[in-house]
């Protein structure tokens, strides 16, 4: 019989960091799993009583996010991804191989209960592909060649039957770092310098809060020419003003961490590096728009980004950087970590908010604008981890010197993720003012093994490809919207000639069936049909109409629904069939892939 009794004074002490107990749903979950090993009925009915609500409002919680076990699990859990940057880099071998040796299929569990097998989309570590995740802990790039050095399939397998991923038992990740940028990078190499000490000063919010008016803060972040670095490119000064000047309401600023968008990894960076730089930036945004409470919602497979993170809140807090009268100004602000649970949907911001306030990744209908209300109808703030990131060196040196460094509609540098085919995946800090043509050429050491490029996703999986012929166009938003496609989150994702375009896009296509939360037919219905149809095609068994009704389907789903999650599952499906067209029609034709690209499947 279960019995978590035990467990009520630190559900107690949870609940009191919210404004309301609900919104304690998904910390009191992730407390049961991590003492109990899965969420039973009892355990449901136990967080249920704890936060006054009904039952089966945590039951559709729990079922929604899929990184809740409803069930006992193996000891240890083995997550593979298997992603559109992973599947480059060989991830269904990986999957194969793992198969094999731990004798069981994703979903199952070896025999004596050691090791559940699990399949899993982006873990948003793609630089490291092909990868894995065993408990906290992400592995990888996993070698498929024996000879090569790393972690190889032997040594994962082995780890995960003797050695729990736990995050104390853990190096840092090799980084794949360029640092020459002068905004965000100057830390990110060197994980002991994660913390206040070598962080040093808050030099800009010092300047902001003993020296500014928040109106005067706003105003230089907008002259900065700041966007939005979590994909929608909305300039953040302009967002901040939206925040109604007399209010009887408290006001939140939320930092979007639940960075889910396959083929970017940087916010995971900076709050694994440079947890101080996002604090300030934090710190910096809260007086310009006079809030007091800040949450940070972090994606729930990042273990290591939200210890880092408390840990560099407990060292401000100590620091008189954050908590009550801050440096003796008078400015107040608590900072939280609120974990997601694996739930892409929730990085959109409004279905954050949603998931926040304790409920399943619904978004919600615009407008209301969150600035007007919010979380708990509040008005509120939602940022990405880089956009505010990026705030201090905006105080610190100055408008114009931020605004200098990129383009005339776009300030500064962007952390860009490139994964793929290319000959060193990683974070690359650069001017937005730079082309893709150059960021995949000169930065990354072109693509690997001297073959030739065949198409590039600029901003995570959802922005449409572009064709060889097509990177020759910089990296800002206007520019990437001009040029057909769009900057989004900053991932991008490389493919070279042997790729075959029709397997890359059912990957695309199962993330999103995979993902969509299923709030609107046009999104729940249309990804799945999309997949089932892109499937079937990858199977052999595709029909001469398939590929209009693919596009027939992707019209149906763009902008008609609440958010733009199914325009983003529309875009990939008409980009690739309408540029490689005649790939797709061979496949059909033959049903399998065309040469060049069985010629990928036994290289990779
Ligand atoms: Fe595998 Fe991103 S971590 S695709």
């Amino acid at each position: 019989m279960i019995n978590l009794v035990h467990l009520e004074p630190r559900a107690r002490e949870i609940i009191a960091l919210y404004e309301y107990p609900k919104a304690a749903m998904l910390p009191l979950l992730w407390l049961v799993q991590e003492n109990e090993g899965y969420v039973s009925c009892k355990a449901e009915a136990w967080v249920a009583r704890m936060l006054g609500v009904a039952l089966a409002r945590v039951r559709e919680v729990v079922s929604f996010y899929n990184m809740f076990h409803t069930q006992p699990v193996g000891r240890r859990e083995l997550r593979v991804c298997t992603s559109l940057p992973c599947v480059l880099r060989g991830s269904g071998e990986l999957m194969r191989r793992i198969q094999r040796e731990l004798k069981i299929a994703p979903g199952e569990t070896t025999p004596g209960g050691e090791v559940t097998l699990t399949e899993v989309e982006c873990l948003c570590a793609c630089e490291m592909a092909p990868m894995a995740q065993l408990d906290e802990r992400f592995v990888g790039p996993v070698q498929l060649d024996a000879a090569s050095e790393g972690a190889t399939v032997a040594t994962l397998v082995q780890d995960a039957r003797t050695a729990p991923g736990r995050l104390e038992a853990t190096p840092d990740p090799e980084p794949y770092i360029y640092t020459e940028g002068p905004v965000l990078s100057s830390r990110l190499m060197d994980a002991d310098g994660t913390w206040l000490e070598a962080y040093g000063d808050y030099a800009g919010a010092r300047k902001a809060l003993t020296s500014m008016k928040p109106g005067e803060v706003i105003t230089e972040v907008s002259r900065a020419n700041l966007r939005g670095l979590g994909g929608a490119g909305f300039p953040a000064g302009r967002k901040w003003s939206f925040i109604p000047k007399a209010v009887d309401k408290p006001v939140y600023l939320v930092v979007n961490a639940d960075e889910g968008e396959p083929g970017t990894f940087k916010d995971r960076y900076i709050m694994e590096r440079d947890p101080h730089m996002l604090l300030e930036g934090m710190l910096i945004a809260a007086y310009a728009i006079g809030s007091h409470k800040a949450y940070v919602y972090i994606r729930g497979e990042y273990f290591l980004s939200a210890q880092r993170l408390q840990r560099a809140i407990d060292e401000a807090c100590a620091a008189g950087w954050l908590g009550k009268d801050i440096q003796g100004t008078g400015f107040d602000l608590e900072v939280v970590i609120h974990r997601g649970a694996g739930a892409y949907i929730c990085g959109e911001e409004t279905a954050l908010l949603t998931s926040l306030e304790g409920g399943k990744g619904f978004p919600r209908l615009k407008p209301p604008f969150p600035a007007i209300s919010g979380l708990f109808a509040c008005p509120t703030i939602v940022n990405n981890v880089e956009t505010l990131s990026c705030v201090p060196f905006i105080l610190r040196n100055g408008a114009e010197h931020f605004a200098a460094i990129g383009t005339e509609s776009q300030g500064g540098t962007r952390l860009f993720c490139v994964s793929g085919h290319v000959n060193r995946p990683g974070v690359y800090e650069v001017p937005v003012s730079v082309t893709l043509h150059e960021l995949i050429g000169d930065f990354t050491g072109g693509v690997r093994e001297g073959r030739a490029l065949k198409a590039v996703i600029p901003g995570g999986i959802s922005a449409k490809v572009l064709t060889a012929d097509e990177i020759d166009v910089v990296m800002d938003f206007d520019s990437l919207r001009a040029a057909g496609s769009m900057a989004g989150s900053g991932g991008v994702i490389v493919m070279d000639e042997m790729t075959c375009m029709v397997e890359a896009l059912e990957s695309a296509a199962r993330f999103f069936a995979d993902e969509s939360c299923g709030q609107c037919s046009p999104c729940r219905e249309g990804t799945g049909w999309v997949h089932r149809i892109v499937r079937r095609i990858t199977e052999g068994r595709g029909k001469p109409r398939d590929l209009d009704d693919l596009l027939a389907i992707a019209g149906d789903m763009e902008g008609k629904t609440i958010c733009v999650f199914a325009d983003a599952a529309a875009w990939p499906v008409q980009s690739y069939i309408t540029k490689f067209r005649t790939e797709f029609e061979d496949f059909v034709a033959a049903g399998r892939r065309t040469p060049s690209a069985e010629v990928a499947q036994c290289r990779t």
